[in-house]
């Protein structure tokens, strides 16, 4: 069990597309670093090449900063169907931090993926889950927050989190 280091956008691991994980893998101990790395950052979700494994895996965790928690590992994650219909929320991200910008993802989708134990779960996600886990599966891809913003929007947040990143230096 161990606290990883989270990498800092623009860190060029964070523009990369990750690997798929062979199956039945033993990533146990990588996925439970994970969960204390996130929790502890204090973050909802965590993918690999945050914390420079660049394998198609992340764990997300969207109820622990209210009541209980509830840990997810998702492995080879992969969207199956995805609403037509957007929903656009607030979103941040524990390598871009001091920033969050509002990002336009379909409302419902069906995510397929495998848990730590090479079990294959396949569901139905709205709210806060479709959010965080099409969030996490976007960093699989090289993908983070600012791709998904227009340009105005982009370089003002990019100039804030400049400054921010500065401060905390
Ligand atoms: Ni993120």
């Amino acid at each position: 069990m161990a606290v990883l280091p989270i990498l800092a956008w623009p860190d060029p691991r964070l523009a990369r597309t990750c690997t798929p994980l062979e199956h039945g893998e033993d990533v146990t101990a990588l996925v439970a670093d994970m969960f204390d790395t996130m929790y502890a950052a204090p973050g909802r979700g965590l993918a690999g090449p945050q914390v420079g494994v660049m394998k198609r895996l992340f764990v997300i965790d969207v109820t622990w900063k209210e009541g209980d928690r509830s840990p997810v590992a998702c492995l080879n994650p992969e969207i199956v169907a995805a609403s037509g219909e957007l929903s656009t929320a607030q979103e941040a991200c524990l390598s871009i931090r001091g920033v969050a910008m509002p990002v336009a993802r379909p409302a419902r989708i069906t995510l397929r993926w495998w848990d730590a134990a090479w079990q294959m779960h396949q569901q139905e996600m709205t709210g806060a889950w479709a959010t965080c886990a099409q969030h996490e599966l976007d960093h699989l891809d090289g993908t983070v927050i600012f791709d998904r913003v227009g340009a105005e929007l982009r370089a003002g947040l990019e100039a804030d989190y400049a400054a921010a990143k500065e401060a905390s230096a």
